[in-house]
């Protein structure tokens, strides 16, 4: 198990900068995730990581020991692909010991490793057979089991589960993480689906154009982004924009651009400094409208358009001042489309973000 640190980690494609001065601590047995869209690092952040990449500018230290220019066989990382990336005429058992076989294992010490492994994933029985007669779950633990066979002191993820059913991809990613958390292996895992990042992650570090936009805890990345990017990209909300024209207590007072009402709000990251006069953009989080009737601020009159029922709660869009709002209801509250609603959204729950 290692820890892993980036110092101001540079990797340049021509014209592209893919990652960008980035900086990133990851701990012992830690579960990190990387998320960001599409093009925007993931993989070749991954891949300096891995040692695939030479990096431009920056370092890269396993614990105290500066790999920058360690070869990838020797830093003793697994990899696991989207595609999986297996030899399609290779048994699933050769499959496994090939990362051995290079390393000069000798014979019956691979066989053991190999049945180790197996059983770990939960493919014995399998060993003989080649990857197109695997389902593209046992498919994947096959790639799974080939990152593990080595004993690598890193896993390193790159979105390992997006060629799988949704179902399937939940389950996995429950059995990833506790795999993971039993063997006590240090993991970075990359991926642009934002909820299996929260279900899977102990933190989380989004990525925008090669730059690292925020880390921390699932919790505080939906609870408390500090930016604009974050704050859209990380679960569904509602966003005014405003300008903030005084305060109340610890709470800002916001003057919002679409019809001039006045709302308060509070600074959406504790590091956030934010006074009278700045563009605030406002993000309220579904769960956070009520429809408990309230006096004086933060009461909003929106139209129904459109319901989407989820069993155990009801998502509402809705509209106001030709402004988008999503509101969360218990599924037992009547509401159709065309209704009108009065919603509440507490001081606490209405974050303002610097624009
Ligand atoms: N070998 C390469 N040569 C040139 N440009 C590259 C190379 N590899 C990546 N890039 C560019 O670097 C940027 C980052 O690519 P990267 O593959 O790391 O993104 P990503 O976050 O993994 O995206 P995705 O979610 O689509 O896999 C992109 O603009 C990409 O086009
Ligand atoms: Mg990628």
């Amino acid at each position: 198990m290692v820890s892993i640190r980036t110092e101001d980690l540079t990797k340049v494609f021509g014209e592209v900068v893919a990652v960008d001065h980035v900086n990133l601590e990851i701990k012992h047995g830690e579960f990190f995730t990387l998320l960001g869209p599409s093009g925007c690092g993931k993989t070749t952040f991954l891949r300096c990581i891995a040692g695939l990449e030479l990096p431009e500018e920056g370092r890269i230290f396993f614990d105290d020991q500066d790999v920058t220019e360690v070869p990838p066989h020797l830093r003793n990382t697994g990899m696991v692909f989207q595609n999986y990336a297996l030899w399609p005429h290779m048994s699933v058992f050769d499959n496994i010991a090939y990362g051995l076989k290079i390393r000069k294992v000798p014979k019956n010490e691979i066989e053991k490793r190999v049945k180790e492994v197996l059983k770990l994933v939960k493919l014995e029985g399998l060993e003989n057979r080649t990857p197109h007669q695997l389902s593209g779950g046992q498919q994947q633990r096959v790639a799974l089991a080939r990152a593990l066979v080595i004993n690598p002191k890193v896993l390193l993820f790159d979105e390992p589960l997006s060629n799988l059913d949704a179902k399937l991809r939940v389950e996995m990613r429950a059995e990833l993480k506790k795999l993971q958390r039993d063997l006590g292996i240090t993991a970075i895992y990359v991926t642009h689906d934002q909820e299996e990042a929260m279900s899977i992650s102990d933190r989380i570090a989004v990525m925008n154009r090669g730059k690292i936009m925020q880390v921390g805890t699932p919790k505080e990345i939906y609870k408390n982004p500090r930016n604009e990017f974050v704050a859209r990209f990380i679960g569904q909300g509602t966003f005014l924009e405003g300008e903030v024209i005084g305060s109340e207590g610890n709470l800002l007072k916001v003057r919002l651009k679409t019809n001039d009402t006045e709302i308060l709000a509070t600074p959406s990251h504790p590091n956030l400094d934010i006074s009278q006069g700045d563009e605030v953009l406002v993000m309220i989080r579904p769960e956070s409208f009520t429809l408990e009737p309230k006096e004086g601020y933060n009461m909003f009159n929106v139209q129904v358009y459109h319901i989407s029922f989820l069993g155990d709660s009801q998502m509402i869009q809705a509209v106001a001042w030709g402004e988008e709002f999503i509101i969360e209801l218990d599924p037992d509250v009547e509401v159709k489309v065309g209704d009108k609603l009065r919603v509440y959204s507490s001081p606490w729950h209405t974050l303002a973000l610097k624009l």
